[in-house]
């Protein structure tokens, strides 16, 4: 049974996607698995689905959002949708390629209420959906192991650093990823707070988006100049 309404099965307590993380699972396994989380409430919202993370499974460079938003929710696929164009124009102007790099969100269902009609308006997650959601975003992340971690937004930066985190005083610095991680941390502003800035401000925004991902893209360079060239041995003909 699902339900649209505010206070229905998205305020119930989220507890923990734990139990529905297969261990020692590869990337396609764990996007499998998410597919019938029911770690937290949201699952019970009508009509949505899980929208996991996408991108190579070596991608050295992660960018975690918030939640998929309605578009991202109807195809699938994190960042499809108006903040997801305006991320890859802003990724693009930085000098990196989306391609390259592996896109995911903090909560990976689409938190809404109905509005007039069919519009399903977005709702931020509770701290607890984030709590709850964490252990997907773990096992994406130590699959991966990214150098650099992009925080978008403020969801994604209490999921990765706590109820510490402020975006806009922790934003455009290079801070340590948890211990043994081997990752820097980078956080920047949501590019849906970017839309929502009025047109006189917006493009102040945007450039300030654009010169955190630069900050990334030059730390990702660091990194990998003193990285190992690949191991992979060429195969004898
Ligand atoms: N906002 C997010 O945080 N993630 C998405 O995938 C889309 C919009």
């Amino acid at each position: 049974m699902t339900t649209q309404s505010t206070d229905g099965p998205t305020r119930t307590a989220a507890t923990s996607a734990a139990p529905w993380v297969p261990r020692g699972a590869d990337l396609p396994t764990l996007a499998a698995a998410a597919a019938s989380c029911a770690g937290c409430g949201l699952h019970q919202l009508a009509d949505t689905r899980t929208v996991f993370g996408e991108g190579p499974p070596d991608a050295r460079m992660a960018l975690v959002g918030e939640q998929p938003g309605d578009i991202e929710d109807r195809r699938g696929r994190p960042f499809v949708g108006p903040a997801g164009k305006l991320l890859d124009r802003a990724l693009h102007e930085a000098g990196l390629d989306r391609d390259q790099l592996y896109l995911t969100n903090a909560v990976k269902h689409f938190r809404y209420r109905r509005g007039a009609g069919p519009r399903r308006i977005h709702q931020t997650p509770d701290a607890a959906h984030v709590r709850a959601c964490r252990p997907w975003l773990a096992a994406e992340l130590n699959l991966i192991r990214p150098a650099i971690v992009v925080i978008l937004g403020a969801t994604a930066g209490q999921a990765i650093i706590g109820p510490s985190f402020r975006v806009t005083r922790m934003r455009g610095q290079l801070l340590p990823g948890p211990p043994g991680s081997g990752a820097q941390l980078l956080a920047t502003l949501h590019p849906s707070a970017v839309l929502r800035v009025d047109p006189p401000g917006r493009d102040a925004a945007f450039a300030g988006l654009v010169a955190d991902l630069a900050k990334a893209a030059t730390a990702l360079a660091a990194v990998t100049a003193q990285e190992p060239p690949s191991t992979t041995s060429p195969t004898s003909a």
